[in-house]
């Protein structure tokens, strides 16, 4: 288990540049999967979902949407927010646990979409928390020079994972994706700390275990019913309470800020009894956090961008408040970010 953090105020030192998020973002698909809905496909009920997860509602892709579809049209949106043009993006990173194909990796049929032709791109996983790892490392790229302009997308079509016999699961996840254009600002703006870490011995928890070179897609695993999500649910309910509250106090304290400074938090929206057991942990008051997930359930690695953009879209965050924005997911993987929009 590691934890890493970047210095606190990178634009200060000279050598430095800070980095920040100039656009946001969002698209989820039209179709609407509702409670009533889940409750005439498996053994369910609209209290027990909203009692256990706080989600009433999720979205779900067409057929011949994937991955990369949603994650273009986010990414359209974003650099339409930012002012920067397709063909002055460098970088494209997409993070995803559910790309369009095993290779070649989503974010290059991203930079086909939408004719960001002068970009590298490349897929990068670490589940639900894989945007704000996304977001670490394109901030590295631009830090040193490697890039100026980065679109780092949080997109995933879950719905083609997720077992729909299973209402332990199937009545969490959703589809949807969400996009950030980072470039160079000026201290003290941008972000102020990151912290990341993994625990790789709890593998177990949270995965889909077929389809890999571990267990190869057979007609075996098919019958297993391997190809879909499988999670523990209790274990990761707290495993994600205890790794985000310690995530999130740890880039504070690192960023050299407090709770008080805090216009808003955006965490992965998983569950309403996680988000609220973080809030009681850190001290924070409910209308400080940012939550959407009665409306777009769990959506991994998207969950976190989509959030951002409609708070930035809704005013509830402005430029110069800071964000504090916390992830937890399948490794197990962990992170926090602290930045000043
Ligand atoms: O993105 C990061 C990854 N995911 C998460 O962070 C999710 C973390 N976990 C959770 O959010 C919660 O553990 C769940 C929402 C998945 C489950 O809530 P829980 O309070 O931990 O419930 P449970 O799994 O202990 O299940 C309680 C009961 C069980 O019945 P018995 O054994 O008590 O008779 C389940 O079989 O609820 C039953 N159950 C359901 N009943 C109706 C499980 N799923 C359903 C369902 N509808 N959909």
């Amino acid at each position: 288990m590691k934890t890493q953090a970047q210095p606190a105020a990178e634009g200060s030192s000279g050598t430095a540049k800070s980095v920040t998020i100039v656009g946001t973002g969002s698209y989820v698909p039209e179709r609407v999967l509702t409670n009533a809905d889940l409750e005439k496909m498996v053994d369910t009920t609209d209290e027990w979902i909203v009692t256990r997860s706080g989600i009433r509602e999720r979205h779900i892709a067409r057929e011949d949407e994937a991955t990369s579809d949603m994650a273009a049209e986010a990414s359209r949106r974003a650099l339409a927010q930012a002012g920067v043009s397709a063909e002055d993006v460098d970088l494209i990173i997409v993070a995803t646990v559910t790309p369009d194909m095993v290779f070649p990796n989503t974010a290059c049929f991203v930079q086909n979409l939408i004719g960001a032709r002068n970009a590298t791109c490349f897929d990068l996983e670490a589940a639900c928390s894989g945007f704000l790892y996304a977001m670490h490392v394109a901030s590295q790229f631009i830090r040193t020079g490697a890039a100026r302009t980065a679109l780092v997308i949080g997109a995933e079509k879950l719905s083609c994972v997720t077992d729909w016999q299973d209402r332990a699961t199937c009545v969490l996840f959703g589809d949807g994706a969400g996009a950030v254009v980072l470039q160079a600002c000026e201290a003290p703006r941008g972000f102020l700390a990151t912290v990341t870490g993994s625990d790789g011995a709890l593998t177990d928890l949270l995965k889909i275990p077929g389809g890999g070179s571990r267990s190869p897609t057979s007609v075996e695993t098919i019958e297993k019913r391997m190809h879909y999500m499988q999670m523990v649910g209790k274990e990761v309910f707290k495993n994600a309470v205890r790794s985000m509250g310690d995530a999130a106090r740890n880039a504070l304290e690192q960023s050299g800020l407090t709770l008080d400074d805090v216009a808003c938090v955006v965490p992965h929206q998983a569950n309403i009894r996680i988000v609220d057991a973080i809030r009681e942990r850190l001290g924070v008051p409910p209308e400080k956090f940012y939550v959407n997930l009665e409306r777009f359930g769990n959506m991994s690695a998207a969950s976190i961008p989509v959030a951002l953009d409609e708070a930035v879209r809704a005013g509830r965050i402005k430029k110069g408040d800071v964000v504090v924005m916390v992830a937890f997911g399948g490794g197990f993987t962990w992170g926090s970010s602290v930045i000043r929009m």
